[in-house]
């Protein structure tokens, strides 16, 4: 197991990709935390992780990551349940799609709020209590988005391309206490997010992925598995496309 005695906080972990991220880090060993919008969605996670692992280590509360006492909250719960943090996945995230010149301010805030001022208020409060320990590793849920750009999409993609320069800035600042920042860029999911889209736009997203197919959220979890375990010990400010050769 590449995660034993390690422990894991996870965002947004109640469904699809953070969902799937936490179940494989609790196979892998690793104690898991894990946060999502509601009570009630966070608790549904918790039951469904430990019947898929009934020996595993989970805790699992409410937060809203675009709120710094929610985020201080859901870290200092989880090293009181564990005693310490050595992995944070930054993984919530929302859309609010529509062309720019539709787009109210209010929506451009809100998915920046959650997807990138989210990832800096969790990183900010976890990692106080990763440096205590001697490793730390962070990884940050982007998007081929934030690569590429994409019409109808302009608060998404800036809060996915702005996730990149914060991990890359924070690869440089946490180096000396050996704490790895990387990012994760996946294409096409299947998952609620991308189920929402017509079935017309999915047919011609599919048509321009190489490999044919839409990752699954396990996909995903294989490549935050990589970067959070030791076999990326000396990889850290990088961006590793899980898009199916979408964009290369
Ligand atoms: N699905 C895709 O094709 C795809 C592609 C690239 C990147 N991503 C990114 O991967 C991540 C997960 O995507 P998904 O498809 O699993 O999404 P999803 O909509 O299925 O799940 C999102 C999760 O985030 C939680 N969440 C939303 N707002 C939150 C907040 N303010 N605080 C805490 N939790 C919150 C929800 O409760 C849910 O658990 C997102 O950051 C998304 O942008 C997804």
């Amino acid at each position: 197991m590449k995660l034993q005695n390690k422990t894991a906080l996870i965002t947004g972990a109640s469904r699809g990709i953070g969902y799937a991220v936490a179940e494989c880090f609790l196979r892998e060993g690793a104690a898991v935390a894990v946060c999502s919008l509601t009570e009630q969605s966070a608790a549904a996670a918790k039951e469904a992780l430990l019947k898929a692992v009934p020996a595993g280590r989970v805790y699992a509360q409410r937060a809203d990551v675009s709120q710094s006492a929610d985020c201080e909250g859901f870290v200092q719960n989880a090293f009181r349940e564990f005693g310490a943090i050595d992995i944070l996945v930054n993984n919530a995230g929302i859309t609010k799609d529509t062309l720019m010149l539709r787009m109210k301010e209010a929506d451009f805030d809100a998915v920046i709020n959650v997807n990138l001022k989210g990832a800096f208020l969790m990183s900010k409060a976890a990692v106080k209590f990763m440096m205590k320990g001697a490793e730390g590793s962070i990884i940050n849920m982007s998007s081929v988005v934030g690569q590429t750009g994409n019409a109808g999409q302009i608060n998404y993609a800036a809060s996915k391309a702005g996730l990149i320069g914060l991990t890359k800035a924070m690869a440089k600042e946490f180096a000396s206490r050996n704490i790895r920042v990387n990012t994760v860029a996946p294409g096409f999911v299947s998952t609620d997010m991308t189920n929402a889209l017509s079935e017309e736009l999915r047919a011609e997203v599919l048509k321009s992925i190489p490999l044919k197919r839409f990752a699954q959220a396990a996909d995903i979890a294989n490549a935050a598995l990589f970067l959070a375990c030791g076999d990326a010990s000396y990889i850290t400010g990088q961006v590793l496309a899980v898009n199916g050769g979408l964009y290369v």
